[in-house]
């Protein structure tokens, strides 16, 4: 018999289909009373399918499944689940990393380019016709700048490789150095800021790094500087991202994640020195294939008795 697996959100049709050829897949996100399915196939459900915008792997889920064995994330970040209760009960978490690491790290790079050389205001510039009425103001150099980058992880690193190229500096922070790398470690972020054109959000989220970034350390960016996320929107202080970018206290935000998504601050759709994109770091067919592969083939190792392919360990 084919076993159960409670799926938060569907993967790409192929990988769906191969999952289904599999297991028996329970559509929570189709399912009319979400809470009423769990409880009558709490006995049958061994393997759940998370990912980070949909239904959360609390402790009081993990609890209710008495048979789950594997909670396989689509995704790097696993913050929606409670990893700490799961390894309690000794249930196996995955997730993707690397597969992802080149995509994300283009639309933090993209961010940068963006902000600084106005490509979103140029392009509604033309298209309203302001053009006729005289040039854009002008943009910001990137080569000779420096790119403080907060998380010197994979996808850091992805996002250092490809700022270098464009002849930044790049210097980092982060819970320890990483005497390999060839960049400059800040033990303070505020400090790092202060050094920083631009501040590239790139950690993780969680409690650990929960509005990491506030008020003084936006602050100490100073009204020449630009913020990145591209990481979790818990790791900026929204509440105070939006006093300072109110008040010109850095010159404008780039943000491919916020702290309640979907749902964007209503004062930042207004602002004209911020560029917002719908969470789009891992946003293509081939990543999103390969993060879909990554997540099936997780499961069938695990129901195989085989080796994971990418388990996660904190
Ligand atoms: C999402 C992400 O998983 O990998 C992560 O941590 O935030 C994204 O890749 C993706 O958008 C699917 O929901």
């Amino acid at each position: 018999m084919k076993k159960t697996i409670l799926a938060m959100q569907s993967l790409l049709p192929a990988q769906m289909n191969e999952l289904e050829a599999h297991f028996r897949v329970i559509r929570l996100w189709k399912e009319r009373d979400p809470e009423a399915t769990i409880q009558e196939e709490r006995e049958r459900i061994e393997g759940i399918l998370s990912t980070y915008n949909a239904t959360r792997v609390s402790e009081s889920l993990i609890e209710a499944l008495p048979n789950l064995g594997i909670i396989a994330q689509f995704g790097v970040g696993v913050n929606n689940i409670d990893v700490a209760a799961a390894a309690k009960r000794g249930v196996a978490v995955t997730y993707t990393p690397d597969v992802l690491t080149n995509d994300t790290a283009d639309i933090a790079v993209s961010l940068v380019l963006a902000l600084a050389r106005r490509i979103v205001e140029g392009d509604m510039y033309v298209r309203v016709g302001k053009w006729q009425g005289g040039p854009l103001p002008l943009g910001t150099t990137l080569s000779g700048k420096t790119a403080g980058i907060l998380g010197l992880g994979r996808i850091g690193q992805a996002i250092a490789k490809r700022l270098s190229a464009f002849e930044m500096e790049v210097v980092y922070h982060g819970r320890r150095e990483k005497p390999e790398q060839p960049y400059q470690y800040y033990a303070d972020l505020e400090e790092m800021a202060r050094a920083s054109d631009f501040l590239v959000v790139a950690c993780s989220g969680g409690e650990e790094t929960k509005n990491l970034v506030n008020y003084k350390v936006l602050e100490a960016m100073g009204p020449k500087g630009y913020l990145v996320n591209i990481a979790r929107g818990s790791v900026v202080d929204e509440e105070d991202l939006l006093i300072v970018l109110r008040n010109k206290g850095i010159a404008g935000a780039g943000l491919d994640v916020f702290a309640n998504e979907p749902h964007v601050p209503e004062a930042l759709l207004t602002m004209d020195n911020v560029v917002l994109l719908p969470h789009i770091g891992s946003a293509t067919v081939e990543t999103r294939t390969r993060m879909g592969q990554l997540v099936v083939r997780n499961l069938l190792a695990y129901f195989n008795g085989e080796e994971l392919l990418t388990p996660y360990r904190e």
